[in-house]
């Protein structure tokens, strides 16, 4: 259905700017910052990150010659980007006072997108993502993890994550982590019947598990969603077929979702605005990933999560954007990095870190992507800016430069 057009690899050569942010931990300082750097890249992958003086003696030749700053890749580690349709109406509402739980339980919200989900086919569904994707590769997002969890149907799941699987062999787009949303909302046919739904689900799980079509699995846990008792025994499927678990926890209430997260070692528990303390203490024990998602909170007026206790008990920040048509209507990590530091307080070096090094971490990904390192896949971007800090001032839309995906330019 698209014509692929499958980006040319850069040959080996150099990549320098005046200011290289390696986001690598073996480097000096938060950021592993190295001045008048370069990155020796090959084959797609990063060979060597130094100084610019200690690597020309070579004969690389510069092939990128960045104005300022140059970083890893960006890594949005939590989205819902195969969504279609439109929620304007219900956006209407909500500005007018209506409440988002109030609309889901009179039919709207995710069962909203859950109509528009069945009715698409999967090449329509494949066209916007595609488009969405690309959008997010101009912001210099380079890994993206997807969820399913709109079609709410076995065969509109399987849609979803066929889409995504189909974007996912694109060489030209973000290298996509999927993962099956299992449990996002009850489908009116099952209105009345909420075991059967987990069951079905289970079993869908199964299969969608030995397509390969999920790395990942999420449940959306609270108080007007699914409970951890409904949720265990499915998440634990997920854990014996060998698939990562992340969560919704905590967005409009804490039901012990974080305890859950530990109990299983899911990779990321997302959202966390009403985590309470043992939530915390949970996650920090069980090495959970903190998926913060500042756009949301902004968007459902929310006061935001525990992030100085989170910070202090040692949990992984991660940054993400959310991308959805109900709580995060943008596509942009880089406006979500704006608003966990000026909402959040997060540092301009935990929002970097949040979106590079922790996110990819959280997929899977911490020796492919997420930071630049010998070994690792040349994933990195070039900002039309002279510093990390200045990352999170043009909120949503920083200059980018270029982006180079497995070695190859894109933009
Ligand atoms: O991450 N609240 C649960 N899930 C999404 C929103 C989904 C929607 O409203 O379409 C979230 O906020
Ligand atoms: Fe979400």
């Amino acid at each position: 259905m698209h014509a692929p057009s499958p980006p040319i690899l850069l040959p080996r050569g150099l990549v320098t700017a005046p200011r290289v942010v390696t986001c690598d931990p073996r480097l000096p300082g938060p950021l592993g910052v190295i001045e008048e750097g370069a990155v020796l890249l090959e084959q797609g992958r990063v060979v060597a990150v130094d100084r610019l003086a200690n690597l020309t003696a070579h004969e690389n030749p510069v092939l990128l010659r960045g104005q300022g700053l140059l970083t890893p890749g960006l890594v949005d580690a939590h989205t819902h980007a195969a969504w279609v349709g439109s929620r304007h109406g219900e956006y209407r509402l909500r500005l007018a006072g209506a409440g988002y739980e109030e609309i889901a339980r009179a039919g709207g919200g995710i069962r909203s997108t859950m109509r528009a989900v069945r009715e698409a086919s999967q090449e329509a569904i494949e066209r916007v993502l595609w488009q969405r994707l690309h959008r997010m590769l101009d912001q210099g997002v380079t890994t993206v993890e997807i969820k399913s969890g709109y079609g709410l149907d076995e065969a509109s799941e399987r849609k979803q994550l066929q889409a995504i699987a189909c974007a996912r062999a694109a060489s030209e787009l973000p290298r996509i982590s999927p993962t099956y949303l299992a449990l996002h909302a009850l489908p009116p046919e099952f209105d009345g019947r909420r075991p059967d739904y987990v069951a079905a689900a289970q079993r869908w799980l199964r299969s969608f598990a030995a397509e390969g079509l999920a790395c990942a699995v999420d449940a959306y846990l609270d108080r007007a969603a699914f409970s951890v008792a409904e949720a265990e025994p499915l998440l634990r499927l997920a854990r014996e077929l060998g698939l990562a678990v992340r969560l919704h926890a905590g967005q409009f209430a804490d039901v012990g979702a974080c305890q859950l997260a530990a109990s299983l070692e899911a990779v990321s528990a997302d959202h966390l605005e009403h985590a309470g303390p043992e939530a915390i203490e949970a996650l920090a024990r069980g090495g959970v990933t903190a998926v913060l998602l500042p756009v949301a909170s902004f968007t459902l007026n929310q006061a935001p999560p525990p992030v100085a206790a989170l910070r202090s008990a040692g949990v992984p920040l991660a940054v993400a954007s959310d991308a959805n048509p109900g709580t995060a209507p943008t596509e942009s990590l880089p406006l979500a990095l704006a608003f966990a530091a000026r909402s959040y307080g997060l540092s301009p070096e935990e929002c970097l870190l949040g979106a590079t090094r922790h996110a990819a971490a959280s997929l899977g990904f911490a020796s492919e992507t997420g930071a630049l390192f010998p070994g690792a896949s040349a994933d990195l971007v070039l900002w039309g800016l002279p510093h990390e800090e200045a990352l999170i001032q043009p909120w949503g839309a920083p200059p980018v430069e270029a982006v180079v995906l497995r070695g190859a330019r894109v933009r």
